[in-house]
């Protein structure tokens, strides 16, 4: 577009604002099956990093699919520019010095990809949350899997349309194993050096 003028300077520098916080922003990108237990993990994360002082912000397939992307299915393409748009926003919130913790089931590589793209591969965690497709059909949390075998939902992640474990992830999770605050303390324990600052610096 030639008549769009986007301004990128600020008039606080990431930096600054990164220093007004005492953190540094990142984007836990949590990825799995539908019941694999990410917004858990999501809300337990939160809770952990607020109480060491960490500003955070959960950005959820629940809740996003609601507002901002009300519009769209479960369609490849709509899946596609749902990651897309979350990716965009997370970048904001990053930009912010806030840490971001993004709960999508984002099913391919492609679009997990891409996201680290937009968000740029420095702030990006790629966290594989992973629970085999019967113990989260066992869970049903929220009675979906009943609905997809009685026929009622079409293109379910992991029965009617894929899901691709990530190949090399930053953190992997096995919430079939562990218990929450075993995963928990598992992801605190690889992200925590990245949000605080080195001592020197602050
Ligand atoms: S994604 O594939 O585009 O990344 P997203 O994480 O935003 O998915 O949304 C997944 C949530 O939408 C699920 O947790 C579930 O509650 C709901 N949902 C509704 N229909 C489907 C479907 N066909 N496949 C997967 N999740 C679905």
């Amino acid at each position: 577009m030639d008549n769009v003028f986007p301004v990128f300077d600020q008039i606080l520098s990431r930096k600054e604002k990164e220093k007004m916080l005492g953190q540094r922003g990142c984007a836990l990108w949590l990825t799995g099956l539908s019941g694999s237990g990410k917004t858990t993990l999501a809300r337990h994360i939160e809770k952990r990093l607020a109480e060491k002082g960490c500003l955070t912000q959960i950005l959820d397939g629940d809740n996003i699919r609601t507002g901002i992307n009300n519009n769209l299915g479960f369609g490849k393409e709509d899946r596609q520019e749902n990651i897309r748009r979350i990716a965009e926003v997370t970048k904001l919130f990053v930009q912010c010095g806030i840490v971001t913790i993004n709960s999508f089931i984002s099913p391919s590589q492609q679009m997990r990809d891409m996201a680290r793209d937009i968000i740029g591969s420095d702030d990006f965690f790629e966290v594989f949350v992973d629970a085999p497709l019967d113990v989260c059909e066992e869970r049903d949390v929220k009675g979906l899997y009943k609905k997809v075998r009685a026929g009622e939902i079409q293109n379910f992640t992991g029965i009617g349309a894929p899901y691709e474990a990530p190949l090399n992830p930053d953190i992997h999770v096995q919430t079939g194993k562990l218990t929450v605050d075993e995963s928990v303390r598992h992801i605190i324990e690889v992200v925590m050096p990245r949000i605080t600052f080195p001592a020197s610096s602050t």
